[in-house]
């Protein structure tokens, strides 16, 4: 009998580390080397519009020099063989889950390949630099602006995550510090509605004590692994 259990995984920028991909808050990471306040809010874009391209531009520049690792085909593996519910929730900007082939996935707080207008809200796919006042080519107005959700702003499908969570039966925790709401907060509600939680980190994030079991170590060993005896 095949296992047709209901799956939420939440990735977060440990998944893509061994990919070359910063992390925000190791100690050499971006939010080391940067403000969050001058790069990831409103304001921000609005006082300082060339800083915060700039920082999103570096940003999509590097992602064209990296590829998906291990761990990112793990579970593209487990998307295409799974029989049962699966949404992979990632807080990541990255697209290195799609180049691995995952199909059921969203990305909760935006993309740095996509480009949002300010104006409309149409959303289209970006490449390269985004120069500020770039053209919607849905509305004209020139209110291009990264499609990233920054802090303070909702982030994007919060109906589909919550109902994937009331109806899941296993929640894993993949690369993420569960420092940042409301990705932080899923383990919680994943288990209240009765699912089993698994913790896959290089070290206890901030929410480790809410899983029922953790294993801490490189995404690249303990993804493949979990996906191995999962589909065993
Ligand atoms: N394998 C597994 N986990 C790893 C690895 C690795 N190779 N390298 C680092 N990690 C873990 C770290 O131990 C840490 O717990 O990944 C986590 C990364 O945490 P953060 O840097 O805080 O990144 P994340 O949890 O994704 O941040 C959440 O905060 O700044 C916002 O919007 C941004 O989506 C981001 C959100």
């Amino acid at each position: 009998m095949p296992d047709s259990r209901g799956l939420v995984i939440l990735t977060g920028a440990g998944i893509s580390a061994e990919s070359g991909l910063e992390t925000f808050r190791s100690s050499d990471g971006l939010w080391a080397q940067h403000r969050i306040e001058d790069v990831c809010t409103p304001q921000a874009l609005m006082q300082n519009p060339q800083l915060v391209h700039g920082f999103y531009d570096a940003r999509r520049a590097a992602l064209a020099t990296v590829e998906s690792n291990p761990a990112h085909h793990a579970l593209a593996r487990l998307d295409a063989a799974w029989t049962g519910d699966l949404l992979i929730v990632t807080q990541n900007v990255d697209d290195l889950h799609e180049r691995a082939g995952a199909q059921r996935m969203l990305h909760m707080h935006g993309q740095l390949n996509s480009t949002l207008c300010a104006h409309c809200g149409d959303q289209s796919p970006w490449r390269g630099d985004m120069p500020v006042g770039a053209q919607c080519r849905a509305c004209g107005a020139p209110a291009l602006r990264p499609d990233i959700v920054f802090f303070g702003e909702i982030p994007y499908d919060m109906d589909r995550i919550e109902t994937a969570l009331s109806q899941a039966d296993l929640f894993v925790s993949i690369g993420t510090s569960g420092a940042v709401y409301p990705a932080a907060g899923f383990v919680r509600m994943a288990r209240a509605y009765g699912a089993q939680a698994l913790e896959l980190n290089l070290e206890p994030s901030e929410g480790s004590a809410w899983f029922d079991e953790c294993r801490h170590g490189p995404a690249s060993l303990l993804v493949p692994a979990w996906v191995d005896e999962l589909l065993a």
